[in-house]
């Protein structure tokens, strides 16, 4: 029984070919295989968002799909996002607004934005939050997240975030 099969990718730009086992998911061949850290796994299982990358712009879960699956596939991850040394522009707003702590989950929520841009879904903050709701931050820093995707879509958004004085404890 054959026990690999060749598949080809567009990855971030660029023509890719692999010999991967059926049961390779996607993920796993970006990080062990294509050397593309910067996908993230979190649960492994679909619920945490931190894998998120785009096939055909589409976001997905790439822990949820095989990679012989995605033969033929253009798939971009957070490392294909920036033009060379300019960043893509919801990188940018991430970094102006604060939109992270550790990092962890940062990769699947700018790939699941730009998703989100390209779906033309949504049309305000709430819309925004109901369709990233996807991917988790357990450092919280969805204000900073939501500020930011929204500047990029041109949707005004508040920051709700309260500055941070020394001797009181935040409410
Ligand atoms: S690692 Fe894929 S959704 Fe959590
Ligand atoms: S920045 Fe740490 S999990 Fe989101």
């Amino acid at each position: 029984m054959q026990s690999r099969y060749p598949i080809r990718l567009r990855l971030n730009g660029e023509a890719r070919e692999f010999e991967v086992e059926a049961w390779v998911t996607l993920l796993d061949l970006l990080r062990e295989r294509a050397g593309l850290t910067g996908t993230k796994k979190g649960c492994d299982h679909g619920q945490c968002g931190a894998c998120t990358v785009l096939v055909g712009g589409r976001r997905i879960n790439s822990c949820l799909t095989l990679a012989v699956m995605q033969d033929g596939q253009e798939v971009t991850t957070v490392e294909g996002l920036a033009d060379g040394e300019q960043l893509h522009p919801l990188q940018q707003a991430f970094i102006e607004h604060d939109a992270f702590q550790c990092g962890y989950c940062t990769p699947g929520q700018l790939c699941s934005a730009v998703g989100l841009m390209n779906e033309g879904q949504a049309r305000s903050v709430d819309q925004v939050r109901e369709l990233m709701s996807g991917n988790i931050c357990r450092c919280g820093a969805y204000p900073g997240i939501v500020v930011a995707v929204t500047e990029v879509m041109g949707i005004a958004a508040q920051d709700e975030r309260r500055p941070y004085e020394p001797g009181t404890v935040p409410a």
